[in-house]
């Protein structure tokens, strides 16, 4: 998996600059593979060398409808008329925030700019509601960058002990350790446990904080029951419930995984498919609470909160997705999931393919279903990465890492399937055959 010589070229020079020659660490493959994008259109994106890869990163996720696609450019030219921050509300900032509300069923909704931020105001908001400072969090699920929930993000197994009490690992040097006293973190899908640990500890916990799904490992799905058991215990405990759907909102369905899983939580963060890209995110959530969000009471805002450029981008996403783009996102998730589990068998490869169409993970295992991190954990990520190696010579690119679901986007079309599930059976054929 090597990128081309001007990739290599212009990353060389990149490095003298940039910390590793990206913007975000996760975005690091090796300097022999960072790609330098040259520009993006729809499903595909080209790099500096000319090549093109029909893209399922779709930069981790945001690009629901494709890149720079025409009805959102177009709302931005328009808005870009008028400026872009007056710290005052604006017109999109109002046609967001109802819209918001109107598709997820969320009473009241603030704008913030990144999934961290909004994750860190829900964070805050709950602590200040309960009055209670500890959070509850599950293994392998990522919320952003804030201290509070860079734990047990995707640790080594080796370190996290025995999964009834795991040992809370921070992602990296520089988070506080003495942080570690107000997070409890559990494998995800087991109500015995977690009923245990909030009988034990209720008194102190402010939120359970969880993606509705993995998305931040191969998009594991909640097992029957399990989100209800969440909402069970916050009632009973007062204790505030918060979806993250960074990942899930306005992708899995209009309404998010409140819709798809018929289950409402207390507050729910939003960002990525919000947008189709630019930097909105959202803190939604049921009126007593948000309704709490005030000067002198809960601290909550930020200069960048409901510019003109992303509110604007985030209108014409939503009505795209309100139009009906996710039922194309859908069909072609679906196509790519039949297609990658025929050739599979076909080559009698041990799998499971997990989470919705939209956002579809691929686990090579010998489980029949995964349920947790730490079921990932023990999958075979040599073997996935070779792979996506042999797509990425072929010009397809999902991420290389197999915790990072295939994205998909509305912008991809039937001949997009049918090139990459061609691609995928000579991949798989010569990896294996
Ligand atoms: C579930 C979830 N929460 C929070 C975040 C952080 O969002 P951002 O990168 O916009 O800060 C992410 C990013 O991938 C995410 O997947």
């Amino acid at each position: 998996m090597h990128s081309g010589p001007k990739s290599r070229e212009i990353f060389e020079r990149v490095k003298q600059f940039i910390p590793c020659g990206v913007n975000s660490n996760f975005r690091y493959w090796g300097d022999n593979e960072n790609l330098i994008v040259k520009r993006g259109k729809g499903s595909y994106i080209w790099d500096e060398d000319g090549k093109r890869y029909v893209d399922y990163r779709l930069g981790f996720g945001p690009v629901i409808l494709g890149h720079a696609y025409p009805e959102v450019v177009d709302r931005i030219k328009e808005a870009l008329e008028m400026g872009n921050i007056f710290a005052m509300t604006n017109k999109y900032e109002i046609s967001v925030a109802e819209k918001i509300c109107n598709l997820t069923g969320v009473d009241m909704v603030r704008l913030a700019n990144t999934g961290t931020e909004s994750t860190m105001h829900a964070i805050r908001i709950a602590r200040a509601y309960t009055g209670r400072n500890k959070i509850l969090k599950f293994e392998g699920h990522y919320h952003g960058f804030n201290d509070y929930t860079l734990w047990n993000c995707y640790p080594p197994i080796s370190g996290t002990g025995y999964r009834r009490s795991p040992i809370l690992i921070p992602q990296g040097s520089g988070i506080p350790l003495s942080i570690s006293n107000l997070v409890i973190s559990l494998p995800f899908n087991d109500e015995e446990l977690l009923e245990k640990r909030v009988k034990e500890n209720w008194g102190d916990i402010a939120c359970i904080i969880m993606e509705p799904l993995q998305g931040n490992t191969a998009s594991i799905m909640p097992q029957k029951g399990f989100l209800e058991k969440v909402r069970e215990l916050c009632d009973e405990y007062g204790i505030v419930m918060i979806l993250d759907e960074i990942k899930t909102g306005f992708r899995i369905a209009r309404g998010g995984a409140q819709e798809y899983f018929n289950i409402k939580a207390d507050l729910v963060t939003y960002a990525k498919a919000l947008g189709n890209g630019f930097p909105v995110a959202a803190i939604g959530g049921k009126r007593h609470i948000m309704s709490e969000i005030a000067p002198g009471k809960i601290a909550l805002g930020g200069t960048y909160t409901g510019n003109v450029v992303s509110a604007a981008a985030a209108d014409a996403t939503l009505d795209a997705i309100a139009q009906g783009a996710l039922e194309k996102v859908d069909a072609h998730g679906k196509k790519l999931m039949e297609g990658i589990a025929k050739v599979f068998k076909k080559y009698s490869v041990p799998h499971v393919l997990t989470g919705p169409p939209s956002m579809f993970g691929i686990v090579l295992t010998e489980k029949n279903v995964v349920k947790e991190y730490r079921d990932w954990a023990e999958s075979d990520h040599t073997t996935y990465e070779k792979i996506i190696g042999k797509l990425f010579e072929m010009g397809v690119m999902p991420d290389k890492d197999s915790r990072e679901p295939w994205f998909i986007a509305a912008s991809h079309t039937d001949e997009d399937a049918r090139f990459v599930i061609d691609a995928f059976e000579k991949a798989v054929k010569d990896v294996l055959g």
